[in-house]
């Protein structure tokens, strides 16, 4: 199978706990390599922009806030099936219902401090790195 590339937050409760790196295991591990990167303080216009498909939902604003409450990394990842494995090695979106072994079970605090973002699909994946990287600062 080709390549294939999808895009990845640290959350602000991964930053303040200086466990980026503990993120990054769970990443590499499973076989997808870090190809951009950067740690960002979002702007509330930034994060509402990024979640606008959500911006109907109860949490919305709960969500904006705990986003930028804090730095972020942002990432580009790339490998076999990237956007499916990378979903798979998140774990599900509360982490009380995440599987043993995924970064949330084992990182994340909460439904909201969930430790970490990915795409949904290859799509989304695309609209998400083009809304934080250019073309030239992604190297694979
Ligand atoms: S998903 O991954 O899109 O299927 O998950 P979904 O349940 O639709 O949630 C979308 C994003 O909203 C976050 N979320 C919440 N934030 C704050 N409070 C509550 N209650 C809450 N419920 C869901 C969830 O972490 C998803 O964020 P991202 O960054 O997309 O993973």
């Amino acid at each position: 199978m080709a390549l294939e590339r999808t895009f990845s937050i640290i959350k602000p409760d991964a930053t303040r706990r200086n466990i980026t790196g503990k993120v990054l295991t769970y990443i590499e591990a499973a076989g997808l390599r870090v190809v951009a990167q950067k740690r960002l303080q979002l702007t509330k216009e930034q994060a509402e922009g990024f979640y606008a498909v959500h911006k109907e939902r109860p949490f919305f604003n709960d969500l904006v806030g705990f986003m930028i409450s804090g730095p972020v990394v942002v990432q580009v990842l790339e490998g076999e099936n990237a956007v499916a494995k990378y979903r798979e090695v998140m774990g599900a979106t509360n982490p009380a219902n995440a599987a043993e072994g995924t970064i949330r079970k084992d990182l994340a605090e909460s439904i909201e401090a969930n430790s970490v973002h990915g795409s949904d699909a290859p799509e989304t994946a695309k609209e998400e790195i083009a809304y934080f990287f250019k073309d030239d600062e992604i190297v694979g």
